[in-house]
Order: structure tokens, then sequence, then C-alpha cells
């Protein structure tokens, strides 16, 4: 079976590993500290934080945009559902925005919409958590605009993304992560996102004090700086100051992170490779007419956390039966063995959200997008013809269910 996505882990990963094992740290040691410096070179952003996951990371810039009991945070329907759970870990209501069905990207349109609702309602969004769909930044200049205007923070979800580019107003090229035009992003090293350290995240952000505040949430909110504690009791004293969490990530595993660091660049251009391969042969297909290939916003360059196609509407059919085609489709392509994956269920449509009244708003982008999508499989370590494989998988399922 080709599956949607899995790591690429090579002799030299596992040397580091090793290495690691027989050094004096298996954890808080210096490799933490080397494995944040290469991942502020990756992005261009100031400061990185490691922590234990990307949900973690998205937790403590939650804590760190100042999200609290009774506060209203919003971000994007198509996504998971972490994006959104951050904000209720923080204590405050997730409000759900629609997407762009042709790119799965949150609709700018929908954004102005909801904030201004919000804002009427005396509730404006203290963060703003935009996600950087599939690969390709979302709009962060357009979202930290209607953020400015209501005075909330911006949180890239930058899980998809790590190695895209987008290009600025200004013309200048910034990298995802590089939190040009944002206060925070996060990071995922799962073993099917760009890099991987096995579980793993981290925050990036260009503020020094957020920066402090996230190493003291990431370790139980206890601070050793002599310069901020209220007393000294002697060499071994700390103090704990705020309600912080164990979110470290170890030696072990950023000894990995920093080996896979240093091939992101061939990995993404391996990734963008296997796009063109799938876009190439989409487009020369007979069956070319009955999918989509998901439409990548103006102005960015994408680096393919996954290869996502739609199938098209066709005139008079409903959702419902688009959706019934869209699982012939992976059942098929599961029977000719390959893997392929939905992102996302909408966020709306989860039962706990749902539960909870956290599910208010229309969704007509998301249900559409939702209804035609499949990730076809998209890793590094995918060969020509393996994706010629999928390929032509893809064809078969078409011809027999149409
Ligand atoms: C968009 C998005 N945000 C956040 C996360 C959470 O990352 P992690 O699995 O490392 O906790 C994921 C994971 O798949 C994701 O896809």
């Amino acid at each position: 079976m080709i599956p949607y996505g899995r790591q690429l882990i090579e002799e030299d990963d596992i040397a580091a590993v090793v290495e690691q094992l027989r050094s004096d740290w298996l954890t808080q040691g210096p490799t933490v500290a080397r494995f944040e410096e290469a991942l502020c070179e990756l992005t261009g952003a100031r400061y990185a934080v490691a922590v234990s996951s990307g949900t973690a990371a998205l937790h403590l810039a939650a804590l760190a945009a100042g999200v609290r009991s009774g506060d209203t945070g919003v971000t994007s329907d198509v996504t998971f559902v972490a994006s959104a759970n951050c904000i209720r870990y923080a204590g405050g209501s997730p409000r759900l925005v629609d997407v762009d069905p042709r790119t799965g990207h949150i609709s700018l349109e929908a954004l102005r919409k909801v904030v201004a609702e919000l804002k009427g309602q005396g509730k404006p969004p203290k963060v703003i958590v935009p996600v950087d769909f599939s690969g390709s930044a979302a709009d962060l200049e357009g979202v930290r605009a209607i953020a400015d205007s209501v005075g909330a923070a911006v949180i890239e979800d930058a899980a998809h993304s790590l190695g895209a580019t987008y290009t600025a107003r200004d013309g200048a090229t910034r990298r995802a992560a590089s939190c040009t035009h944002t206060q925070f992003a996060i990071l995922s090293f799962h073993p099917v996102k760009h890099i991987t350290t096995g579980e793993g995240g981290a925050i990036c952000t260009n503020d020094e004090g957020a920066y402090r505040t996230l190493l003291e949430l990431r370790t139980h909110g206890i601070t050793k700086d002599p310069a901020k504690l209220k007393q000294v009791d002697g060499p071994w004293y700390y103090e704990q100051q705020s309600l912080g969490f164990h979110y470290r990530l170890t030696d072990l595993q950023c000894a990995l992170g920093l080996s896979q660091a240093k091939k992101l660049g061939r990995f993404v251009a391996r990734r963008r490779a296997i796009a063109a391969r799938y876009d190439r042969a989409f487009s020369e297909a007979g069956f070319s007419s009955a999918l989509r290939p998901l439409g990548q916003p103006p102005a960015t360059v994408s680096s393919y956390h996954l290869y996502v196609i739609g199938l098209v509407q066709r005139a008079g059919e409903t959702l419902t039966q688009v959706a019934a085609r869209r699982r012939a489709l992976y059942d098929g392509l599961r029977e000719r063995g390959v893997g392929p994956q939905v992102h996302y269920i909408p966020v709306h449509r989860q039962p706990d959200f749902v539960t909870a009244g956290l599910s208010q708003g229309e969704f007509p982008g998301a249900d559409t997008y939702y209804a035609g999508c499949l990730s076809l499989p998209m890793f590094p370590g995918m060969t020509d013809g393996d994706v010629d494989r999928v390929v032509d998988a893809v064809g078969s399922v078409l011809q027999k269910t149409s």
C-alpha cells in the first residue's frame, strides 16, 4: 500500500540519534537549542521554542497571545481539530470560518463578516488562527489587516507549510512561519510532515517577551532567571510564576530533527516535483475533466504537505452524490494498493463541537470542499513510478465508476 504520507529516515538520521544516546543528555541538553537555532534558520523567525507536538505549540501560542477564559478566537473550518482546540485549551471559544472550496483556505470575506459580527456583540476575537492549508501560506497580510482592526493577534498554523514561500504585497519573498506578518507561527514534526522528530512541534515568534513567556510555559511555568525571581534561597532555587505545562521536546528527538532539518530543501524539492508530475498527468489524462487538483492561492509557492484532488461536481449533482463518488474512489484506490486520506472533515461537523455549541455559522464552502476532496500519496520517498501507479489507479477507478 502506498500511504498518503510517511517519513523518510536515512542512515545519518539513525546515526545522529545513536550519537545522542551515547551522550550525557537524553533531554533538556544542548541539542534542543541547536534544533531551535536550525528552525530559526529554516523559517527566518528570530526565536523558536521546540515543544512536544504541534498541538502543544498551538496551546502555548494561544496562551502567549493572551487568550483567556471567556475570550473568543477564530480559525478555519477546514483544518485539523487542534487549530480550533487550542482556543478551547486556553479557556476561550473558537468561532469557525468558512473556506474557499477551490483552495481549502480560510475565506477572507467570511472572516471579515465573522469578525464584524463578534465585534458587534462586544466580543471581538483575541486571536485569529489562519491555516497554511496543504502547504501554501494563507493570505497572512489579509488576515493580519482584519486582526489589526480589532486588536487580535495572529497565530499562523504552519503545520503544513515548512519550506513554503509567498510574495508579500511589497513584492518581497517571505517564508511561511517567518512571522513577518504574524505574532506567532506553529510547526509540527509528526512523521507525515516535512521533517520529523517522531512527535514534536515548535512555536516561532519575533517577539522577545513572548519568547521568554513560551520558554516558561513549556516547562511548568518555572523560571530560574535571577532577574525575575522574587527571592533567592540558594543555587538550587527556582520559582513557578505561572501555570505552565510539561511540553518539552527531548534531546533524542531534537537530534533526529536537527539531522532532518539539513534535508528540508531536498525534501521540499522532491514534494514539488511529485506535485508537478501529478499536475501534468492529471491535466493530460482522458479523465482530466472529472477532477481538479486543489487550487493554490495567488502569490504562494507550496511546500506540499498534501496533494489534494477534488471531484468536480456535475450539473444537477448533489453534494451527497459527489461524496458517494469520492467514497467509491477512496475504496477503489485502496483495492489497488493506494492509501488515500481525507483532509479534513470540517470541524463544525465534529460531535464535540456541536455539543459544545461551537458549530454556529454557514459553511457552504467547507461542505462543498469536503464532499469531493481526497489526498493522494505525497512524501519525499515516493518514486516517479509510485506517482504513475497512483495516477493509473485513479484513472482505472474513475473509468470503472463513472
Ligand atoms: C493544520 C494542523 N495543525 C496542527 C496539527 C497538530 O500537530 P501535531 O499532530 O504535531 O500535534 C496538525 C497535525 O496534523 C495539523 O495538520
